[in-house]
């Protein structure tokens, strides 16, 4: 079965309370339930992981690198636009990963334009709420899938 990590960065142990004009009143249990009832459905094992802390995710997305992770979505919350660290992580490791954003960053402040993550992303879902996360999933799964049996993306 496929293991996915599901990355999440600061402030997003807050969803439900936070900021909810940008980011809806869905909490982040909410969203882990409904990613646990795709992985049932489609058959992967998502793996979760969000910290406040910048060092702790390049870690995880180490161990991620060694432990038979296949892939990851990722919502990097602001260290999406600061952190060549989580960048450089994501590169020690070759593992595909999809970077979701919960709201529309090109509809806000012009510093939530820039990300170190997308270049180097699989592909980028922002700005439709919580269903991000299942769109980037199976944008993941599809990749994968499609890896294995040696067909081609496109
Ligand atoms: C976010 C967008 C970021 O700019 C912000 O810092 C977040 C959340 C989103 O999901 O829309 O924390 O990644």
């Amino acid at each position: 079965m496929l293991k996915i990590l599901i990355l999440q960065g600061p402030n997003l142990n807050r969803l439900g309370k936070r900021e909810p004009g940008h980011y809806g009143t869905k909490t982040l249990s909410e969203i882990h339930e409904e990613i646990e009832a795709l992985g049932k459905k489609e058959n992967f094992l998502p793996v979760f992981f969000q910290s406040n802390h910048e060092g702790a995710i390049v870690d995880r997305i180490h161990a991620a690198g060694e432990d038979g992770t296949q892939g990851a979505v990722a919502n990097l919350g602001a260290y999406t636009h600061t952190s060549i660290a989580i960048r450089d992580a994501f590169l020690s490791v070759e593992l595909p990963v999809v970077e979701v954003h919960l709201s529309n960053v090109y509809r806000r402040e012009s510093f939530r334009a820039k990300s170190l993550l997308s270049d180097i992303a699989a592909g980028t879902i922002g700005g439709l709420g919580p269903v991000v996360y299942q769109l980037g999933i199976l944008g993941l799964l599809d990749l994968l899938r499609r890896r294995d049996s040696g067909t081609p993306r496109t």
